[in-house]
């Protein structure tokens, strides 16, 4: 299995963008994802720098992870998602490398806070807490521990109700 520092990470270019439809549409098995990606990229809370892959030596793209802008009542954030690896890859840490460097990206960006809504098991790994204890709520049915919040300084994680850009449709 490869270790994290394995993996070469770098903010998508124009020339990726093929690369990270394959690894969205294989991680996921459905064009939702791939297309939502596409759909963010022209949408307002697309900044750039926080679209970032995973590569191995050869340079191929092979692990994705997106933050695009969200706020939590009026309070900015950022969203991760979607992240997927590409099936051959998974389990190999090119997940992590990928959402690592985005969160440091996002930090560098002097952004603070992070929501995501994903596997309970999965993001905790990176900081993530339960949204719900900082009274962060989202307006669809979730499970509770599928709402996870960051926040990537010393500030308190605001409350309120988290607002997706329009490609998620939330
Ligand atoms: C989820 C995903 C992005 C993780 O990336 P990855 O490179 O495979 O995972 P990493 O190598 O970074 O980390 C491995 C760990 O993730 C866990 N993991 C992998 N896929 C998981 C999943 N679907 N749910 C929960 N945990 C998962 C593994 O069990 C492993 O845990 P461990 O370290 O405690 O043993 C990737 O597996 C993927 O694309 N899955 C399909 C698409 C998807 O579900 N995307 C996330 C939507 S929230």
């Amino acid at each position: 299995m490869s270790a994290p520092h394995e993996w070469i990470t770098r903010a998508e270019t124009d020339a990726d963008i093929p690369a990270i439809r394959e690894i969205n549409l294989a991680a996921f098995n459905t064009i939702e994802e791939a297309d939502l990606v596409d759909d963010l990229r022209t949408d307002p809370a697309w900044i750039e720098g926080l679209s970032i892959y995973s590569a191995g030596p050869d340079g191929k793209p092979v692990g994705y992870a997106l933050l695009t802008r969200c706020h939590v009542d009026d309070t900015p954030a950022l969203c991760l998602g979607p992240c997927a690896v590409l099936p051959s890859h998974q389990n190999t840490g090119a997940g992590s490398a990928a959402i690592r460097a985005a969160l440091e990206a996002a930090e560098r960006a002097c952004e603070r806070f992070v929501i995501v809504l994903g596997h309970p098991a999965y993001y905790p790994r990176f900081g993530f807490t339960r949204a719900s204890e900082s009274r962060i709520r989202i307006s669809i049915d979730v499970p509770d521990d599928a709402l996870m919040a960051l926040s990537l300084g010393s500030k308190e994680l605001p409350s309120g109700t988290v607002r997706y850009a329009a490609p998620f449709g939330i």
